[in-house]
């Protein structure tokens, strides 16, 4: 089983959208994959309501989840979605069961400062200076025509961690979120720009996390 902690302080930074099109991008795949929603707001939990029987399976974890029964159902992938603000004991339990953490990062000035503080943070937590966990950051609702894309992208080159993809600000991702979709769930046609940017991020994670077992 692998798990990936998707995190970052700001609200509103992207961590349910990525966390969400993770767990589809998985499903797709054919891989066992449960969805956790660390977050009361219950965003990812009620999205997988959403979600049409149809479309492959994603099993949710929540607080009243058995971990019994997550155990039993033996996933390749845990995606863990987190609250924003997320520090202290709570941050280092989560990145102590987790080999990756994603941190999108949106294009605002507001959003670099406390990612940047939220960075230094992690680095500290034992899994990571050790080696065991990796970072590695997402920007997302990028315009790339804009200089906040640009300051941004100097922002993010400057942290010395992988940079997986640039996530454009789409309808889609909207739409998803709506309907208990991922970008993989729905006709590619629709999805085609933000498909691609996706593709980075698959192969990495491919390069640098194989599930223990392919199905
Ligand atoms: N790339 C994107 N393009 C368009 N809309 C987006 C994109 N990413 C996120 N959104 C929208 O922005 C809002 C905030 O995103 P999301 O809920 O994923 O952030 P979050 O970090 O999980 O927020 P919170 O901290 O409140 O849990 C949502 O309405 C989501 O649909
Ligand atoms: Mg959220």
């Amino acid at each position: 089983m692998r798990s990936i902690l998707v995190a970052n302080p700001k609200g509103g930074s992207g961590k349910t959208t990525v966390s969400t099109n993770l767990a589809g991008l998985f499903a797709s795949r054919k891989y066992r994959t449960v969805l956790a929603d660390m977050d009361k707001q219950q965003s990812a939990a009620r999205w997988l309501l959403r979600r049409p029987l149809e479309l492959p399976r994603i099993v949710a974890w929540n607080a009243d989840t058995d971990k019994k029964d997550i155990k039993a159902y033996d996933p390749h992938w845990v995606i863990i979605d987190s609250p924003a603000g997320v520090h202290g004991e709570k941050l280092a339990d989560l990145v102590r069961r987790c080999e990756l953490v994603v941190v999108p990062v949106a294009p605002s000035a507001f959003d670099m400062e406390a990612t940047l503080a939220f960075l230094s943070e992690l680095r500290k937590e034992k899994p990571i200076r050790k080696g065991e966990s990796q970072v590695a950051v997402v920007g997302n609702r990028v315009d790339a025509r804009t200089v906040a894309a640009s300051e941004l992208e100097a922002f993010l080159k400057s942290l010395d961690l992988p940079i997986l993809s640039h996530l454009r600000d789409a309808q889609i991702y909207v739409h998803c979120a709506r309907d208990g979709h991922s970008l993989f769930d729905v006709a590619p046609s629709r999805a085609e720009p933000d498909l691609e940017q996706w593709r980075p991020i698959q192969r990495w994670l491919a390069r640098h996390l194989k599930p223990d077992r392919e199905t």
